[in-house]
């Protein structure tokens, strides 16, 4: 690491650690109020305005966290990574939970003309139960976690179909994350795994995040020398894959 990039690594450390007590007080007291809206006979104005409060906070806190994870990943070294046996299967399984619970408050606006069609979002997991993988089971969970956030959030469609796939082929291990989502530009697919990028027009400030989601994944694997390919086109849907070395 250059010693511009150790002193943009401490900022980003530091303006992350400056941010998040203010943020949590602010949610915290919000998420009180907000409680007492009935026994207090708040106002509707005042009860709406508390809400968004308390959902801007979280959202700015969830950025924090993504900037944080982000941070430990770029800085973090390969000879020194703590890797662990990880069963694939529970862990996709956990992911997919969260990525479900945490749906909604980032998903671009759904086709509303799709009608007749079942809305939600269902993840399919083919993995067998035995498979394992030696690495570092936070930075794999958000490996996962991120690619499935992004195949919810970069889909307008009422039912959103996810297939995971985790496979031993040969000397690798791959797992795979299948959307059929509004899909990537083959011009934007090199440009995807940079920091900060986000493809911009469908980007109308209604899609929340950094950009960051990828690079991350993409350093992850590279601390694991592995490496992340995505097959995809526009309105085609997406398949990214990681793929780790055993
Ligand atoms: N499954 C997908 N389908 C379509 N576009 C995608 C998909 N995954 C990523 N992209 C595009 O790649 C860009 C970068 O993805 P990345 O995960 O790095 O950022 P983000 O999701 O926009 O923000 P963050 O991950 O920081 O919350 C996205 O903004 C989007 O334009
Ligand atoms: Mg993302």
């Amino acid at each position: 690491m250059t010693n511009n990039e150790a002193l943009s690594a401490k900022a980003l450390t530091l303006i992350s650690h400056k941010l998040r007590t203010p943020l949590s007080i602010i949610n915290g007291y919000s998420e009180a109020v907000l409680s007492q809206a009935e026994k207090e006979n708040f106002s509707p104005f005042t009860t709406k305005a508390l809400g968004e409060i308390n959902k801007q906070g979280t959202r700015m806190s969830a950025l924090v966290d993504k900037l944080m994870a982000f941070n430990q990943a770029m800085t973090a070294d390969a000879s020194s990574l703590e890797k662990q046996t990880v069963t694939l299967k529970p862990l996709i399984k956990e992911c997919a939970t969260k990525a479900i619970s945490l749906e909604g408050d980032e998903a671009l606006p759904t086709q509303s003309k799709e009608k007749g069609v079942k809305r939600g979002t269902f993840i399919e997991i083919d993995c067998s139960t035995q498979l394992t993988l030696q690495a570092n089971e936070p930075m794999l969970r958000s490996c996962v976690c991120e690619l499935l956030a992004n195949a919810i959030k970069f889909n307008t469609k009422l039912e959103k179909i996810i297939k995971v796939q985790g496979v031993h082929h040969g000397d690798s291990i791959s797992i795979s994350v299948r959307d059929y989502g509004i899909g990537i530009r083959p011009q934007d697919v090199a440009k995807i795994f940079e920091p900060f990028y986000q493809v911009d027009d469908y980007f109308t400030g209604q899609v929340t995040g950094w950009g960051l989601g990828l690079a991350m994944v993409q350093r992850i694997l590279d601390l694991h020398h592995g490496s992340i390919s995505v097959v995809s086109d526009r309105g085609l849907g997406s398949i990214f894959t990681l793929s780790f070395p055993v």
